[in-house]
């Protein structure tokens, strides 16, 4: 049974979904049908990836109700930094197809980030929103956002598999009541750690895939974790998480493989 977390507002997100950075409009399309067929109802993506129009289509065309989907969409660097905040919230309700975003997050800290979340806020306030919250703060960031915000972010999504794990930053947001989400849980295209030997022999032990071992590991870490897959036997696979338990030892020594290795920007010197 898929788990699902509270968040500081008392919305509920699914703890996995599905993550489709670097898919095409129709490839997005195809993976979020296959993955609501396989019984996700958890969608993260993002204005910049440029497939809202995929996944919209294929959760209008699911037979699904709205109110049973999570779909997380992000608000992009340029229109942060222009001041298009609505416009651009108005441009992905139209490609997603929806009248409202579960959850809307500013993709990077951004020049104008704190003016982006005022206009969130009332976004929020009007109900078009679920909840509200960010991507790749650090807590530097996080601490210039707590000066001015009047709603708190009800999420940090960020860079985090077994060669960075971030746990410093995913226990700040932890303390702050913030809900960590991790992207590239897998570590993003080249996916190096299914090949990691650790994650091998904890596989075989388990009977279970190095994907399988990995996103089970950030359940029981409590944090919502997003592969991407646009593979069908991908996508079934790394959903069939939920019968399995790593034990704390075990949990232990996936963590000890982090090496701080980023496989994305630096928040503090993204150029983008
Ligand atoms: P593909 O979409 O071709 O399946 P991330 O860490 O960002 O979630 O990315 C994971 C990468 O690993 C993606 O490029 C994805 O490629 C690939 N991938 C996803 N699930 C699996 C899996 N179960 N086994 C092997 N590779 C996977």
């Amino acid at each position: 049974m898929q788990t699902t977390i509270k968040l500081n507002n008392g919305i509920k997100i699914p703890q996995v979904g599905l993550g489709v950075f670097r898919a095409s409009t129709d490839e997005a399309e195809q993976a979020v049908t296959w993955a609501l067929e396989a019984g996700y109802c958890h969608i993260d993506t993002a204005k910049i990836y440029g497939n809202e129009a995929g996944v919209g289509k294929a959760t209008a065309e699911s037979g699904l109700q709205r109110e049973d989907l999570f779909i997380t969409t992000k608000l992009w660097n340029e229109d942060i930094r222009q001041r298009r905040t609505k416009e651009a919230f108005a441009e992905s309700l139209a490609a997603l197809r929806t009248d409202y975003i579960d959850l809307y997050l500013i993709h990077w800290p951004a020049e104008g980030f704190q003016e982006a979340w005022k206009e969130m806020e009332e976004l929020y306030h009007q109900g078009k929103i679920g909840a509200i919250g960010v991507s790749n703060f650090h807590p530097h960031h996080l601490e210039e956002l707590f000066k001015i915000q009047t709603v708190k972010p009800a999420v940090n999504q960020i860079e985090s598999h077994p060669y960075l794990t971030n746990q410093k930053l995913i226990d700040y947001c932890q303390e702050q009541n913030i809900q960590a989400e991790v992207w590239s849980p897998l570590g993003g295209k080249d996916a190096a750690p299914l090949l990691d030997p650790t994650i091998c022999s904890l596989a075989d032990k388990y009977n279970k895939t190095p994907a399988q071992i990995i996103i089970r590991w950030d359940i029981q870490r409590g944090v919502i974790v997003l592969p991407k897959s646009i593979h069908k036997e991908r996508i079934v696979s790394n959903f069939d998480v939920f019968d399995f338990e790593i034990s704390q030892e075990d949990m232990r020594e996936i963590s000890a493989l982090n090496k701080n290795q980023r496989v994305g920007s630096n928040p503090d010197n993204f150029d983008f």
